[in-house]
């Protein structure tokens, strides 16, 4: 049955030897059953800096201080005068965390795998971020993605790589748009102690450049993930379940007045929301509601696993079965593409609102993106 359902959404024949040529990603090739996804466990984090490098340890995670019952978080405050924006025409891609991987590569969970099938043990290494865009892209109207992968040792790495149109709307933002991406970083410090027994300083400067970001390793059906995802802040009793159980999403949105915002919160906040948190298991998010002048007018708890609960009312709503099983056939995709194991070899994925993923092949190119220091390393 599984073998009959494969070929139809394949392009072409899937022989013994010969890859599909593209992917579809129509939602209704995807409605099976809920695919096996371990536990995600945290075998490591790191933090960057005010200066954005990289740091082996935890000293930019926060601590989550349960807001007041009507807080009064004025979102615009401290914009034009206490923000310090973080570069994002600089392309990181995996950079941090390949760094992560050769400072802890004997914390990468080696159990229960089969040996020599690849030197780190797992077959994905990748950001959250871009698995998340994966996850959503059943229903993704609006934005593509384009994704380089490359073979090295027998893992695959997946970078993304930014679309012309996200490198036209980033350069072309409006001021409002500017300003409002500000909001959700300003929420996270009305909200977030720097150490476990103190309180959130709101005079303090919003530094985007700083983050701190869990490593963890986990199973898609038969595929092997490790990506690293940032991480809001966690809850500060001691006794909480360990990482990533403990930690908390902060989300901010527009308040919803009418029962079309509620619908449409439903059916694309929401989404983006569960597919974020669910990939690495955060269980909360705790999202502040704010007006049309960046005032806080409410503060909701969101757990992670009843959130596909709460959509089910909406007609023709999102499922996280399609999220998950287009995410498994994608990376089987990408494994059956991705054969050659060359680190100057990058298979270019590309996707766009309604057409199928299709792929290039480019090598020495604009797109390699593994490091020559971290080919060195990992070969020596
Ligand atoms: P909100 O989540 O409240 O929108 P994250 O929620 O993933 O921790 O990201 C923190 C904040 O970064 C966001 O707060 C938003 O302000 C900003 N941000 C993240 N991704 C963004 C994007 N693609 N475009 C604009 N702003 C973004
Ligand atoms: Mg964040
Ligand atoms: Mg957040």
């Amino acid at each position: 049955a599984d073998y009959q359902t494969n070929k139809r959404h394949r392009s072409s024949d899937e022989g013994q030897h010969r890859a599909a040529e593209t992917l579809s990603a129509h939602r209704q090739l995807y409605e099976r059953h809920f695919p096996l996804y371990k536990q995600p466990v945290e075998v490591g984090c790191f933090s960057l800096d005010s200066r954005r490098n990289f740091c082996n340890d935890q000293r930019q995670l926060r601590y989550y201080v349960q807001p007041t019952k009507s807080p009064d978080f004025n979102l615009r405050d401290g914009y034009t005068s206490r923000f310090v924006k973080r570069d994002d025409s600089v392309k990181e891609k995996l950079d941090h965390v390949l760094k992560w991987i050769l400072a802890n590569r004997d914390k990468i969970q080696t159990r229960d795998q089969t040996p020599s099938s690849s030197a780190l043990g797992v077959d994905f290494v990748t950001w959250r971020g871009h698995l998340t865009k994966v996850l959503t892209t059943p229903y993704e109207t609006q934005e593509g993605w384009m994704l380089a992968a490359s073979k090295f040792r027998g893992s695959i790495y997946i970078s993304e790589v930014e679309t012309e149109a996200a490198r036209v709307n980033r350069e072309t933002r409006s001021q409002r748009q500017e300003e409002m991406m500000y909001w959700g970083y300003k929420f996270e410090q009305y909200i977030c102690a720097d150490d476990v027994d103190g309180t959130p300083d709101p005079g303090g400067v919003v530094n985007t450049n700083e983050a701190f970001c869990t490593v963890v390793q986990t199973r898609l059906a038969d595929h092997k993930l490790l990506f690293s995802g940032e991480v809001d802040c966690r809850v500060k009793e001691p006794d909480a379940p360990p990482a990533p159980g403990c930690y908390v999403e902060l989300k901010t949105s527009a308040e919803i007045c009418t029962p079309k915002q509620r619908s449409n919160f439903h059916r694309y906040k929401l989404l983006k929301w569960w597919a974020q948190s669910f990939l690495p298991g955060v269980p909360q998010i705790v999202a502040g509601f704010r007006d049309h002048d960046g005032i806080v007018v409410a503060v909701e708890t969101f757990p992670t696993s009843k959130i596909s609960q709460l959509i089910k009312n909406e007609f023709n709503c999102w499922k996280p079965t399609v999220c998950m099983n287009f995410c498994n056939d994608f990376l089987s995709f990408v494994k059956s593409v991705v054969k050659e194991d060359d680190p100057r070899l990058v298979y270019l994925f590309t996707w766009d609102p309604h057409r199928e993923v299709t792929y290039a092949v480019h090598r020495d190119s604009q797109y390699t993106f593994l490091p020559e220091w971290y080919i060195k390393d990992m070969s020596s």
